[in-house]
């Protein structure tokens, strides 16, 4: 396999000493790039994904255009509910629709794991981003966290408080959990054929863990997310983004995992003391703060770096950049962490 040049990324993860925090952003392929746009317009969104080639173009598009110092594989995370045998859209300006979502206790118990060879897409389009990359930045490969596809495949599309997938999880708690538990192993597969194929690094995206209440995700969300990591931590790093999840990040802190993604409500100090600085830490710009003018993006970005601090640190958003976001705003985001030694 191809050496990776830029290794900063896989450094971090290690607690290694680094130069510099290597810096990606969380949905960084895609979304506000010109050049994605003009794909967008010629393309469904599944075409997009199911097409190795215009995935990879897309997957590169931020290395090559941001400089940024990983690449993420251009996919989604609902598509472990299609090898699941459920109907995924997406909507234009709208987001996702499982349009056999989950109506009753009954269809609950029918749903058992996914067949994971449904996703070939996904490795091939790996494997022709390793081959692009050539080696000049690390792969992420991800998933969802089971939880967060347990509020799709219940909800059916986007919602704010997710309040039916709650509802179902406290009516029919066993039933609830089987079908997490058929997620997880659905994912444990389907991330392993990643890896296979070339992610050099897994992130687990809960983005709708902070729903939550801590005792709920005890529940719910992190015995299955544990699984997940155990089976993972073996080959590759594993990151785990909990959003809203400020309470137990002692406990992702001694996980297995190799770093916690932290959204922009939590203070880095904060976190540095809850996990006693065990683990790398990832964030946590506020992805609206790239609205901002660049002077101001430019001060707020080595304000959270001198935050973090420059070790066990890699910089990102607290959450996905925004489709609005000017590219030049994203670039001063990346540029002032790579010429960190400049400015410090
Ligand atoms: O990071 C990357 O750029 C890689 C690609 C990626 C996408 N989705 C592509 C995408 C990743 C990592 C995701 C993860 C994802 N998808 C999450 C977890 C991260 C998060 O932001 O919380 C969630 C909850 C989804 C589900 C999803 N997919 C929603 C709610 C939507 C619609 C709204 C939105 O966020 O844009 C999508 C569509 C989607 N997935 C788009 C992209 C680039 C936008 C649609 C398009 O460009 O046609």
């Amino acid at each position: 396999m191809t050496e990776i040049k830029n290794n900063l990324l896989l450094k971090a993860l290690k607690g290694e000493d680094v130069p510099r925090p290597p810096v990606w952003m969380m949905r960084q392929a895609g979304r506000y790039l010109p050049d994605y746009i003009k794909l967008r317009d010629k393309y469904s969104f599944f075409e997009r994904v199911e097409t190795p080639e215009l995935a990879t173009e897309i997957t590169v598009m931020p290395v090559n255009q941001i400089g940024v110092d990983a690449a993420i594989i251009f996919s989604d995370i609902l598509v472990i509910l299609q090898a699941m045998g459920f109907k995924v859209e997406m909507k234009p300006g709208v987001g996702p629709l499982i349009v056999d979502k989950i109506n009753n206790v009954n269809n609950l118990k029918n749903i058992s794991e996914g067949d994971e060879g449904l996703l070939e897409h996904v490795y091939q389009a790996i494997k022709l981003t390793r081959q692009e990359l050539n080696g000049q930045v690390p792969l992420i490969g991800f998933a969802g966290a089971p939880w967060t596809i347990f509020c799709y495949l219940i909800e059916g599309h986007g919602s704010k408080n997710f309040s039916r997938a709650k509802s179902f999880c406290f009516k029919y708690p066993e039933e609830s959990k089987q079908v997490l538990l058929a997620i997880t192993n659905t994912t444990v597969k389907y991330l392993k054929k990643q890896v296979e194929a070339g992610a050099d690094v897994i992130q687990i995206f809960d983005s709708w863990g902070g729903l939550l209440s801590p005792n709920d995700y005890s529940l719910f969300s992190m015995p299955f997310i544990h699984i997940i990591i155990q089976e993972i931590r073996e080959s590759v790093p594993v990151i785990i983004f909990p959003k809203g999840c400020w309470y137990n990040l002692n406990e992702f802190a001694q996980s297995g995992a190799s770093a916690i993604s932290i959204d922009w409500v939590i203070n880095p100090e904060f976190a540095r003391k809850e996990t006693e600085n065990r683990i790398t830490l990832q964030g946590n710009f506020d992805p609206s703060r790239l609205l901002s003018h660049v002077d101001i993006i430019k001060k707020e970005t080595i304000n959270m770096v001198k935050s973090f601090g420059t070790q066990k640190y890699i910089a990102n958003l607290g959450h996905g950049i925004l489709p609005n976001v000017p590219v030049e705003h994203a670039k001063a985001f990346v540029d002032t962490i790579k010429e960190w030694n400049e400015i410090s």
